[in-house]
């Protein structure tokens, strides 16, 4: 259900992303933007600000953990269920984050990724970037149904 195109798209955005940088980033601004997420990450210490959120080293290197985990979804695009089996079961059965969660941190990387490529984000890019979240999303999701 991906044309060749709208893999190239994932593929060579994908290839341009630090994702050291993003994931920080996409993380802090998901907390930032949307507090009450905040309380799945009272062990991550000073959140009062986002200035705090933006320098916390725990909130980086998380960010960084679950941006490098999207991109086992770029280079397991057919697979994108079983790939995400285990995470689901995590974020489901022990994290108990609501998946309304995925969605919105979905949409936060659309963000970042534009702040990031401007131009390079086209229209087109962004299309088939959505669609890419929306499906992840839909995987880490799966335990729920
Ligand atoms: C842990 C991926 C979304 C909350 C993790 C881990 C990964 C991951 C790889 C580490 C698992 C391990 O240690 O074995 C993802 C991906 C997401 C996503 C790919 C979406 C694209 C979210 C969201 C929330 C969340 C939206 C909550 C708002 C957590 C929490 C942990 C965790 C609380 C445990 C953190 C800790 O204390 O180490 N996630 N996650 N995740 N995730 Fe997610």
């Amino acid at each position: 259900h991906w044309t060749a195109e709208e893999k190239q798209l994932i593929t060579s955005l994908w290839a341009k992303v630090n994702v050291e940088e993003c994931g920080a980033e996409a993380l802090a601004r998901l907390l930032i933007v949307y507090p009450w997420t905040q309380r799945f990450f009272d062990n991550f210490g000073n959140l009062s600000s986002p200035t705090a959120i933006l320098g916390n080293p725990k909130v980086r290197a998380h960010g960084k953990k679950v941006l490098t985990s999207f991109g086992e979804a770029v280079k397991n695009l057919e697979n994108l269920k079983a790939t995400f089996t285990k995470l689901s079961e995590l974020h489901c059965e022990k994290l108990h984050v609501d998946p309304e969660n995925f969605r919105l941190l979905g949409d936060i990387l659309i963000i970042v990724l534009a702040a990031h490529f401007t131009k390079d984000f086209t229209p087109a890019c962004q299309a088939t970037w959505q669609k890419l979240v929306g499906v992840v999303a839909h995987a880490l999701a799966y335990k729920y149904h």
